[in-house]
């Protein structure tokens, strides 16, 4: 009887130890690791998990994402977060090379942005490549044309993709896979959308459907026509 006990208590402990380091390594920037763990295990034990609202991640209060940059875009032109101001934007973190997981957030975004309609046209899809060895403008040009005819493709040193990348709290990492002779970039998967001060606004999650994507961005978008108005 003791020794179930004690295997029992084991079990818990290795399940909530589990849940919480699942919940470190997925929540999102600006999510505090409480408020991650309450999610995850909500969702393992089916209570209702509370909804982001408009369907994408609302940031803590005091953090903010976003600011200054400096890229080169698939043209080969050299931007800076000052060739947006004034817009919003909606930013994706990959590379071209990615298997999966870039191709169907891309392919998210372009949807989102044509269920707009007229009023997605007033924001800039772009990918920002976190594999800069690779994905030169050339590159970067061929792939982006793939999704959207107005998706912008951003590249540049090392350096200057680590710099904006620090600003968005992207996480990314070369990885490489015993069956493959390529390298791939383990990277986080949120998309972003910017205001048009370069500020974050709202991030989605991986796997966010495209309409829940595009009635978020129509939302903050009203919201921002009110508030000026
Ligand atoms: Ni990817």
């Amino acid at each position: 009887m003791l020794r179930t006990v004690r295997v029992f208590s084991l079990l818990l402990v290795l399940l909530l130890g589990g849940v919480w380091a699942y919940a470190w390594a997925k929540r999102a920037p600006g999510e505090g690791l409480a408020e991650a763990f309450a999610g995850r295990m909500g969702r393992l034990f089916g209570a209702g998990m509370q909804v982001p609202s408009a369907g994408g991640v609302q940031l803590a209060q005091g953090v903010s994402l976003g600011g200054p940059f400096s890229l080169t875009d698939h043209t080969g032109r050299a931007v800076t977060e000052r060739d947006f101001a004034g817009r919003w934007m909606l930013v994706y973190f990959g590379f071209t090379y990615c298997p999966d997981v870039c191709p169907t957030e891309l392919g998210t975004m372009a949807a989102a942005l044509d269920a707009m309609g007229p009023a997605g046209e007033a924001v800039v899809p772009a990918l920002v490549s976190v594999d800069p060895e690779r994905d030169g403008p050339a590159q970067l040009a061929d792939y982006v044309s793939r999704f959207h005819p107005r998706l912008i493709g951003l590249t540049g040193t090392p350096e200057q993709v680590a710099e904006a990348a620090r600003r968005f709290r992207v996480y990314y990492a070369k990885a490489r896979r015993p069956e493959m002779t390529d390298y791939l970039v383990d990277h986080s998967g949120f998309t972003y959308l910017v205001g048009p001060d370069g500020r974050v606004r709202t991030l989605f999650r991986p796997d966010t459907a495209p309409e829940a994507m595009a009635a978020a961005v129509t939302a903050q978008l009203a919201n921002k026509s009110a508030a000026t108005n």
